[in-house]
C-alpha cells in the first residue's frame, strides 16, 4: 500500500541515494516494515521509549536495514546537520481513541504532547515526505482543532492530504480503520493519490479462517460427539488456557462484543483482549469458545519479547506467565 501511495518511481527518481527514514514512536515496527517493503534502498531509524518494543523491532527488522533505539521523542533534539528524507510515525492514540477510558483526560493526558512533537520535528527537519498514522478519533469534532493546530506548523511547506483507510480493504484479516495523513514538500511539485482498495467488503476480504488455517484445526468445529453439553440460558462456554471449560454469563459487554465470526475479518483488535473469543469446538450444536492466543493476536510478528508487550496484547493478562507453556501459544515465544 505504501508503495502505491508514494508511486515508487517518482521517489526513486527524486531520491537517488539511500532513502533515510525516521520512524517516531516506532513500537514493534509495523509502519517501518511497510516502508522497508516499499523502498528496498532505505535505512530506517526508529525511536520508542518501550524497551520491549525496541527489542522486538530489532529482532524482526534489523535484517531489513531498520534499527530502533530507546529514545524519548519528547526529549530528542536533532543535531543541526541531521536530515531524513521521510518522517513517519503513529503517535500514541490514547488521548484520542474512543476505545480508551483515559481519552477524556484530553490535554492533560501524558501522551498528549507526542502529537505536537511529531509536527515540531517535521517542521524542523523538513523531510520530503511525512506520514502520520492515528485513530479516526483525531478528526472528530472534539479533537480536530488540536490536529489543525499542529498541521499549521507544516502546511506552508507541504501539500497535505488525509484519508481513512480500512486495513481489511487491503488484505488484512482485521477491520481496522485508521487515519493516514500525508504531506509532500511543495518544492517537489508532486501530487499523490491514496490507493484504491484491493479487497472489497465480504466478497474478497481475508477472513479469520483464511489467516489462521495453518494454526487451527477447524475440523474440530464439526465433531459429531455423543456428549451432552448442558449450559444455562444466557451463558456461553469458554475453554481456558488449561483446557478447562467454564460457563460465563453473557454480559452486556459480551453482547456488544460477541465472539468473532471465523468467516469474516476480525473486528479491530484491542490491547485489552479478553473478549476476543473464537469458536473452538462444537458438540452437536453447542459451541465452546476460547480466547485468541498470543500467537494468533500477533500473527504478523514472527518473534516478540517482553512481558509488558505480551500483557498488552495477550488473550488474558492473568495467565501471562502460564501462556509460555500453553498449547495454544506454540513454540514461537522466545
Ligand atoms: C501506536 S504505538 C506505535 C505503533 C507503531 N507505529 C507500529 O506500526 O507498530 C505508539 C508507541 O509510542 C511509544 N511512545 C509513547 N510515548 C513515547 C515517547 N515520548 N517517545 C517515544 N516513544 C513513545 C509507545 O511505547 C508505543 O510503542
Amino acid at each position: 500500500m505504501i508503495k502505491k501511495i508514494f508511486n515508487y518511481h517518482f521517489l526513486i527518481n527524486n531520491m537517488v541515494n539511500q532513502i533515510k527514514i525516521l520512524d517516531l514512536y516506532c513500537g514493534m515496527g509495523g509502519l517501518s516494515l511497510g516502508f522497508a517493503a516499499a523502498f528496498k534502498n532505505c535505512e530506517i531509524t526508529g525511536f520508542d521509549i518501550n524497551k520491549w518494543a525496541v527489542e522486538t523491532y530489532n529482532l524482526n527488522l534489523n535484517k531489513f536495514n531498520c534499527r530502533a533505539l530507546i529514545q524519548d521523542v519528547l526529549q530528542w533534539t536533532p543535531e543541526s546537520n541531521i536530515y531524513y528524507n521521510i518522517i513517519i510515525g503513529g503517535s500514541p492514540c490514547q488521548p484520542f481513541s474512543s476505545a480508551t477510558a483515559t481519552a477524556k483526560q484530553g490535554e492533560k493526558h501524558p501522551y498528549f504532547p507526542t502529537l505536537r512533537r511529531f509536527y515540531e520535528l517535521t517542521a524542523e527537519i523538513k523531510p520530503e515526505i511525512f506520514l502520520m498514522e492515528n485513530v479516526c478519533g483525531l478528526i472528530t469534532k472534539k479533537h480536530q482543532p488540536y490536529l489543525i493546530q499542529e498541521l499549521q506548523r507544516v502546511n506552508k511547506h507541504y501539500t497535505i492530504k488525509y484519508n481513512i483507510l480500512n486495513a481489511a480493504d487491503f488484505g488484512v484479516p482485521q477491520k481496522r480503520k485508521r487515519l493516514i495523513i500525508i504531506g509532500i514538500r511543495k518544492d517537489l511539485s508532486k501530487d499523490f493519490n491514496f490507493p484504491v482498495p484491493t479487497h472489497y467488503s465480504n466478497s474478497s476480504w481475508i477472513t479469520i479462517k483464511d489467516a489462521l488455517k495453518d494454526l487451527i484445526d477447524f475440523s474440530l468445529l464439526n465433531v459429531k460427539e455423543k456428549y451432552e453439553i448442558n449450559k444455562k440460558e444466557n451463558h456461553i462456554l469458554i475453554m481456558n488456557i488449561n483446557g478447562l471449560i467454564k460457563e460465563k454469563k453473557i454480559s452486556r459487554y459480551l453482547q456488544l462484543h460477541p465472539p468473532l465470526d471465523l468467516d469474516k475479518p476480525s473486528r479491530t483488535l484491542l490491547t485489552k483482549s479478553d473478549y476476543f473469543l473464537i469458536p473452538f469446538l462444537d458438540y452437536n450444536g453447542t459451541t465452546i469458545y476460547r480466547k485468541l492466543t498470543v500467537r494468533e493476536f500477533l500473527l504478523s510478528i514472527p518473534v516478540f519479547r517482553g512481558l509488558t508487550l505480551l500483557v498488552s496484547t495477550m488473550p488474558s493478562t492473568k495467565f501471562a506467565p502460564r501462556i509460555f507453556q500453553s498449547p495454544f501459544s506454540g513454540d514461537l515465544l522466545c
